[in-house]
């Protein structure tokens, strides 16, 4: 792995900052309420250090993992997030290609300020075997959530990410304080336009509501596209999950933008883990900044970690090749760490591995 230029997140988002008004870079940046879980995700993992493993010999083997079926170079994803318009004006199309360049698999999100298809064809034309998944919020007329499904089916998505952290919107504090509420003219979240109940040509509200198992299940009824849970951090509703057939798990706090005293997603990892025991794979997000942290989070039972804010940091600073810079430079970070712990695969990372920082650490 190369050393390459010195990466760092801090000065990344500093640089963002100076690039965006001052009320979108809050949107991004911001959280709920005191903003304790958004903090608590990246100080969670400043707060374990990795036992390093010691002449384990043998050929580098690399940083391949398998997820719901298909290898990944890494076990890195782009995280949903929303309005990439917002940091750059080529916005999604720039983040897909940029994902796809790098064999990063990316989860587009109902809330992108580009339809799907647009996004999937943009990397695809990038990689033909870019990976693409789908984020949506269940809706609650059902028609406009089985039409959301047959357009990430049509443009080619492979996973449905469906998140449940989120009967209500969060309180982001920046967001009150600045009056933010709006995109602004010729920004839209282009994947809500034309559903039943819009106006000819518009695009209907994101609707947060308390959604119930039965919903998944019918969201399961309707399409063979493997579910992935994201915002699951209780181990109960991780082990309801694998009982209602869930193919997977996002570990998450949603960035600090929901339930302000949501602990770490990182804290919440080994619990949802044992739950699942093994029986489908568990994903993180939150607070993942360095190599390190994503050898944490799959030491800790995750086989993949997820970014958020960093992408659009780059994207705002960048565009699609800050984008590229950043994903691969996070694979290197990690697959150097790895050889330091003495892992050949990111399997060979274990949980006996992480310890709390401070003394005594048994
Ligand atoms: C998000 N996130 C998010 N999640 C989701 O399921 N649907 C969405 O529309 C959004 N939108 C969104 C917008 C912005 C600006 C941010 C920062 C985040 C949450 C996202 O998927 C992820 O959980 C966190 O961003 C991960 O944390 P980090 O990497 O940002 O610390």
């Amino acid at each position: 792995p190369r050393t390459g230029p010195a990466y760092d997140p801090a000065a990344l988002a500093r640089r963002a900052r100076a690039q965006l008004l001052p009320e979108h870079y809050d949107f991004i940046a911001g959280g709920a309420g005191e903003e304790r879980a958004l903090r608590e995700n990246e100080d969670a993992f400043a707060r374990l250090a990795l036992l390093p493993r010691v002449l384990r010999g043998g050929p580098g083997s690399g940083t391949r993992v398998t997820v719901l079926g298909r290898e990944w170079p890494a076990p890195l994803f782009v995280s949903p997030t929303a309005f990439h318009r917002l940091a750059h004006p080529d916005g999604e199309l720039a983040t897909a290609r940029a994902a796809a360049a790098t064999g990063t698999p990316l989860v587009t999100g109902m809330a992108a300020t580009t339809a799907v298809a647009d996004v999937v064809a943009a990397a695809r034309a990038r990689n033909p075997e870019a990976v693409v998944w789908f984020q949506l919020y269940l809706q609650p007329e059902h028609e406009v959530t089985a039409e959301l499904v047959r357009r990430a089916e049509r443009a080619g998505c492979s996973a449905l990410v469906v998140t449940v952290d989120s009967p209500v919107f969060g309180s982001r504090t920046r967001d009150l304080r600045n009056g933010f509420h709006d995109l602004p003219p010729g920004l839209a979240a282009e994947n809500m336009r034309d559903l039943p109940g819009a106006a000819p040509g518009g695009t209907r509200d994101i609707a947060m509501w308390p959604a119930g198992w039965d919903d998944l299940r019918r969201l399961r009824d309707l399409t063979d596209l493997p579910l992935v849970l994201k915002g699951v951090l209780h181990p109960a509703d991780a082990r309801t999950a694998v009982e209602q057939g869930v193919d997977a798990l996002l570990v998450s706090n949603h960035g600090g933008r929901q339930l302000d005293a949501a602990p770490a997603a990182v804290e919440a990892l080994p619990a949802v883990a044992g739950a699942v025991a093994g029986r489908i794979p568990v994903l993180v997000d939150g607070g993942v900044r360095r190599g390190t942290d994503i050898a944490l989070a799959l030491a800790l039972g995750a086989v993949a970690a997820g970014v958020g804010r960093p992408v659009l940091w780059a994207l705002a600073t960048g565009g699609e090749d800050g984008v590229t810079e950043l994903l691969s430079t996070l694979r290197a970070d990690f697959a150097q760490v790895l050889a330091l712990c003495g892992g050949h695969r990111p399997g060979d990372l274990t949980a006996d591995q992480v310890v709390a920082r401070g003394f005594p650490y048994h």
